[in-house]
């Protein structure tokens, strides 16, 4: 499928699919009653694909969800990611597993069992957060991506493993929202929100640029920092 349509189009349609797929009216009311938005986005996103390839989308989440019974809180999206679809490029190259559950460890080893809420906001894939969720799973977990495809895998990353908490397809210097979803939130399913119900966007402090001649605030957001 890859070849005929384009690998990296075909990867975000999946990860696409499997939101709608997920959304938690759908899941809850087992497709008697269906969030409209949702389903228009999933029967524009399949429309171009034989049915062949929509059984492969399927097989492909079903491998997805059955994986977490054996190597739970892995990132299989995110390895895929990193060695078919970027090789690399634009500077994504996720943290390896064992150093994000050495770095939860050093930096959450005192932290209290449970209520707590953990943000990550550049998630990339969401493995830092995962390995946080090994750990401590009893928490909320809060992930920010400016990449769309990286927004999408960190969602179904949370979705599969239990994860309650939220993703924002966000810019988290610029504080430029795109999208965002719930995940597991009072129950199991997806639920895409606006800005004003992402608390990452609502309650983070909105940074701005320091005029060093006037020595006060401007009003334009900071910007990208050439590190990413
Ligand atoms: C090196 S990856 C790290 C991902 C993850 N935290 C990890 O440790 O595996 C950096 C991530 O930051 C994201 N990113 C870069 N600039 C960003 C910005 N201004 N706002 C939100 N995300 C950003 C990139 O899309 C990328 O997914």
């Amino acid at each position: 499928m890859g070849r005929t349509y384009e690998l990296a189009k075909v990867f975000n349609d999946l990860l696409t699919i499997g939101i709608c797929s997920y959304n938690r009216t759908n899941i809850q009311s087992r497709l008697q009653k269906k969030d409209e938005a949702s389903e228009a986005l999933y029967m524009e996103t399949i429309k171009r694909y034989e049915h062949n390839d929509l059984k492969a989308f399927g097989a492909a989440l079903g491998i997805l969800k059955l994986n977490v019974w054996d190597n739970p809180y892995s990132d299989i999206l995110g390895d895929f990611y990193m060695d078919y679809i970027t090789n690399g490029q634009n500077g994504q190259y996720f943290t390896p597993a064992p150093v994000c559950e050495v770095m939860a460890k050093l930096q959450l080893g005192n932290l209290e069992d449970e209520g707590n809420r953990i943000l990550d906001p550049a998630c990339g894939s969401g493995r830092m957060l995962l390995s946080t969720a090994k750990l401590y799973y009893r928490n909320y977990f809060f992930g920010a991506d400016n990449n769309n495809t990286c927004a999408k895998m960190a969602t179904l990353n949370f979705f599969f493993n239990g994860l309650q908490g939220e993703i924002a397809w966000m810019n988290s210097l610029s504080m430029e929202w795109y999208g965002g979803w719930h995940i597991n939130r009072n129950d199991l399913g997806i639920v895409p929100i606006e800005k004003e119900q992402s608390e990452i966007w609502s309650e983070a402090p909105k940074a701005v640029k320091f005029d060093k001649k006037t020595t006060k605030r401007a009003s334009q957001p900071v910007e990208q920092l050439s590190l990413f």
